[in-house]
Formats: structure tokens, C-alpha cells, sequence
């Protein structure tokens, strides 16, 4: 990538940061941490990052657009249709941000832009083109390395942690070849229905409103 639009890719207005910033503040934590935790938001690169390298909102400030997506869904579904959350299995607007607003936090420190030789098919020239490359600064995973990075700000309730674990739901890596994670996964999604609520969420964002 030429240095400009390196430049030009981190330099983007994050449109959406006074509104996930507000609800971060509101959230049932302690003032210190919340303020421990928005000062690590803000330093890093979470509002500039793209969402994905090549399918959705693969473009500068797109992770932050796609958290503010999945909160809007997860917390319209509950408010509206409740599914499932019930004085039974309460749920509180604390645990709506959480979830929508932290589950993608994996991709914190996790694009890098690079370049790419392209074909035109017009004119059957190579051109280099701007694009985002994985250089993950904290390889752990995907849901339990957003559920270790809020961890290390708040204490998560149980059902926070599941939720976000698994918010990948069956595509979670292992769910499919490994008997102990398909286990583990099946017994997350019985213990509250905000495990599904989120990963439906996260799909309903990336493949219908996010998409091109
Ligand atoms: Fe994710
Ligand atoms: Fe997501």
C-alpha cells in the first residue's frame, strides 16, 4: 500500500464514537473501571478498524458500525418480542451493551492495511489495491478473547461470558469437529437465551444489514 492511503485509512472520522461511548458509560460497572476501560477504547484502534478483511464492512471505522448493529438488533429483538427473556432469565440494558458493543472486541489490534495485486477485467491490468490484512497483537481466539479483554476492565456476569463466547454460534471454530467444544457449546446455548439471541444478532447484522 502506498503511504498515503495507509494514511488516509487510519485517519477516518469515527462517526459512531459519542454514541458507543455514552452507553458505555451508562453500563452497571464501577465508574473507574468503566473510565479504566473507555480510555483503552479510545487509545486503541477500535473505532478506525475495518469489521473484516473481505466480506462485511471491510472498510475503516466498520468494527465499530458493526457493534453498534448487533447492539441496536439484540436490543430491539428483547424490548420488542422478549424471546425467552423473562423474569426467568432477566436481562438488564447493561447486558445489551455488553454484548453488542463488546463482542467483537477480538478484533481490536487485529487489521492491519496492506495491498493486493488485482486483475482489471476491463483492461487486463494488474493494479494494487488498498486492503486489510490479519496481524493479530493477541492471538487467543475469537468470542473468549473479547470475553478476556473486557475481563481484564469488569467482572462479566456468567451469562455475559457465554454469550460473547459463543456469539460465533455453530461456526464457532471446533463446534463442528470437536466433540468436548460441541458439548460445551450445546450446554451454553440451554443456560440463557441471550446466547442465542446474540449470535442470531451478529448474523442478522453481518449477512442482511451489513451486507453489499
Ligand atoms: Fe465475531
Ligand atoms: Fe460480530
Amino acid at each position: 500500500m502506498h503511504r498515503k492511503d495507509a494514511e488516509n485509512q487510519q485517519s477516518v472520522v469515527p462517526i459512531h464514537r459519542e454514541e458507543i461511548l455514552k452507553l458505555w458509560y451508562s453500563i452497571d460497572q464501577p465508574k473507574e473501571q468503566i473510565a479504566a476501560f473507555v480510555a483503552w477504547l479510545i487509545n486503541s484502534d477500535f473505532f478506525k478498524a475495518p469489521c473484516s478483511t473481505e466480506f462485511h464492512l471491510c472498510r475503516p471505522g466498520g468494527l465499530a458500525e458493526h457493534s453498534l448493529n448487533v447492539y441496536r438488533l439484540l436490543k430491539e429483538k428483547v424490548d420488542r418480542y422478549y424471546l425467552g427473556c423473562t423474569s426467568e432469565n432477566p436481562v438488564t440494558a447493561s447486558n445489551i451493551i455488553v454484548l453488542g458493543l463488546g463482542h467483537d472486541l477480538c478484533k481490536v489490534h487485529f487489521y492491519v492495511p496492506g495491498y493486493r495485486n488485482v486483475k482489471n477485467d476491463v483492461t487486463g491490468q494488474w493494479e494494487r489495491k488498498s486492503v486489510f490484512k490479519v496481524e493479530d497483537q493477541f492471538p487467543m481466539g475469537h468470542g473468549e478473547k473479547s470475553v478476556s479483554i473486557l475481563q481484564d476492565y469488569f467482572q462479566l456476569s456468567e451469562i455475559e461470558k457465554l454469550a460473547i463466547r459463543w456469539h460465533m454460534g455453530p461456526w464457532t471454530g471446533g463446534v463442528v469437529e470437536d466433540y468436548a467444544t460441541r458439548e460445551a457449546y450445546r450446554a451454553g446455548i440451554k443456560r440463557h437465551p441471550l446466547v442465542t439471541l446474540l449470535s442470531t444478532a451478529d448474523i442478522e447484522a453481518s449477512q442482511i444489514l451489513e451486507a453489499d
